[in-house]
C-alpha cells in the first residue's frame, strides 16, 4: 500500500529540482508543515559522514534512496573517486534522482533485492527514514543481514530516523489529535507504519559481530519527527 503513494510521488515534476524540491518530495514536508530546511538537511548529513568517517569510503550504497536529497548532498562531502549507489521501489523518485546526481549507480528495486543488485561490495551501506515503510519486521531484519553479507570488511551501517516503539502512543496520540481519530484511520486505513525497539535492532547488529554500535535520539534542526526517532549506526564490520 505505501508503495502505491510514493509510486505516484513525483510526478508531474519540473526540471531544475532545488534541494529544498527533493528534500520536498522525498516526503520531509509530511507534517503538513514547512518543508525540512535545506541548511538543517545538509548539517546533518555532514555530521553522519563524520560519524562514519565517510571520506575514508570508496563505496557508498543508499537504500530507499528517493529523489537522491540525501545522495545529492552527500556526493559533494566524499572523496571524488567514491562510487554512490542507491535504488527505490518508486520508478519515479528514481528517475528524478537520475536528473539530479550525476555519476551516480541508480536502480528501481525493492529493498529485499539489495543483495542482487550492484555484484559489488559497499564500504557503506545505509537507509534514511524508510524502514517504516516497509511490509513487516522480518522483511527489515533480511534487508539488514543482506546488508552486512555485502558490506566490506571494515565497513559501516546507518539506519537513520528510524520510528521508535517506546515513543509509538505518543506519536498516535498527538497525530489524532491533529485531525481527529476517526478521520486519521480513515486517511491512513492500510497504511501502518513499522515501529522498532533500539534493543532489537542493537541485538540484531550484534548477532551479526558488529563490536561498535552508536544508538542516538534524532536530532535534525527544526524536524518535527525528532522526537519519535533514532539512528543507530554499526561501525567497522570485523
Ligand atoms: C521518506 S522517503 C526517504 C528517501 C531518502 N532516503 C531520503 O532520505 O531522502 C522513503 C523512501 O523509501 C522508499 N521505500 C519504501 N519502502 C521501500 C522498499 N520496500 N523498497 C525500496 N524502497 C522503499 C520510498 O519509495 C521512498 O522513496
Amino acid at each position: 500500500m505505501w508503495k502505491n503513494i510514493w509510486d505516484k510521488k513525483g510526478l508531474n515534476i519540473s526540471n531544475n529540482l532545488t534541494l529544498s524540491d527533493l528534500i520536498s518530495i522525498d516526503g520531509f514536508d509530511s507534517s503538513g508543515k514547512e518543508v525540512l530546511n535545506e541548511n538543517a538537511w545538509i548539517e546533518y548529513i555532514n555530521y553522519i559522514g563524520d560519524v562514519i568517517d565517510i571520506k575514508n569510503k570508496n563505496s557508498i550504497l543508499e537504500i530507499a534512496c528517493g529523489s537522491g536529497a540525501f545522495l545529492k548532498v552527500l556526493k559533494s562531502i566524499v572523496s571524488d573517486n567514491t562510487k554512490l549507489y542507491g535504488f527505490d521501489y518508486s520508478n519515479n523518485l528514481i528517475n528524478i534522482a537520475k536528473t539530479v546526481i550525476d555519476d551516480c549507480n541508480l536502480c528501481c528495486d525493492e529493498a529485499i533485492n539489495i543483495d542482487i543488485l550492484f555484484n559489488t561490495c559497499f564500504d557503506f551501506i545505509f537507509c534514511n527514514s524508510a524502514f517504516h515503510y516497509f511490509n513487516d519486521k522480518e522483511y527489515t531484519y533480511s534487508v539488514i543481514k543482506k546488508s552486512y553479507n555485502i558490506l566490506s570488511k571494515g565497513g559501516s551501517l546507518a539506519f537513520l530516523d528510524i520510528n521508535d516503539q517506546s515513543k509509538m502512543d505518543t506519536y498516535y496520540k498527538v497525530r489524532f489529535a491533529e485531525i481527529g481519530e476517526e478521520e486519521y484511520k480513515r486517511k491512513y486505513e492500510g497504511l501502518n507504519q513499522l515501529f522498532f525497539t533500539k534493543e532489537e535492532l542493537f541485538n540484531l547488529l550484534v548477532s551479526l559481530g558488529f563490536r561498535k554500535i552508536i544508538i542516538e535520539d534524532q536530532h535534525i534542526s527544526g524536524y518535527t519527527n525528532n522526537q519519535y526517532r533514532f539512528n543507530i549506526f554499526a561501525v567497522n564490520k570485523i
